[in-house]
């Protein structure tokens, strides 16, 4: 069976994923990750060049084929992925899903020093931006809550995070 990691940006979704696919002996795919390495470029300049709508629809596609081909992988998803198209679909069904869920104060702590490197926050200024999280995250909430299993992430480190999710399996 794979696992599925999904969450806002910042959440631990890959670091918490490695962790958990060393512990379980498993593969672990980033989603990200696998789209640059695909795609030859990183996520922001996909997004510069082709735009989000392609990012979206390669997104898809790469899930698509990471969950039909694999068993027994760890994948950590993008904030955006189980909230286009049919990949919430996919996801329940080829794996057992993690929400994980941090609070609207513990993403804009996380992000604001990193901004640069995820085009949908690069622009929005720190002023804006826990605005900004708190709408975006409102808005998802509803397909990550979809997910099997939901743990909060908020003051907890990654080995702890980790063996909550190994508990729930
Ligand atoms: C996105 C999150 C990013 C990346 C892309 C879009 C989103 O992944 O997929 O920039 O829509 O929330 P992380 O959640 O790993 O930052």
């Amino acid at each position: 069976m794979n696992i599925v990691l999904m969450g806002y940006m910042a959440s631990g979704k890959s670091a918490i994923g490695k962790v958990l696919a060393k512990k379980l002996n498993l593969q672990f795919i980033d989603l990200d990750v696998f789209i640059e390495e695909n795609e030859g470029v990183t996520i922001s300049e996909l997004f510069q060049t082709k735009g989000e709508i392609y990012f979206r629809i390669k997104e898809g596609e790469y899930l698509k084929e990471i969950l039909k081909k694999n068993t027994n992988t760890v994948i950590s998803c993008g904030g955006g992925t189980p909230c286009y198209g049919n990949n919430l679909e996919i996801i329940k069904k080829y794996s057992i899903s993690f929400y994980l869920k941090a609070s609207i104060n513990t993403i804009f702590e996380r992000l604001k020093n990193e901004t640069s490197e995820r085009p949908l926050v690069a622009t929005i200024g720190v002023e804006n931006l826990k605005e900004y999280i708190a709408k975006h995250l409102f808005e998802r909430n509803e397909f990550y809550e979809k997910s099997n299993y939901t743990i909060s992430v908020d003051h907890k480190t990654i080995e702890t995070i980790e063996e909550e999710v190994v508990a729930l399996l």
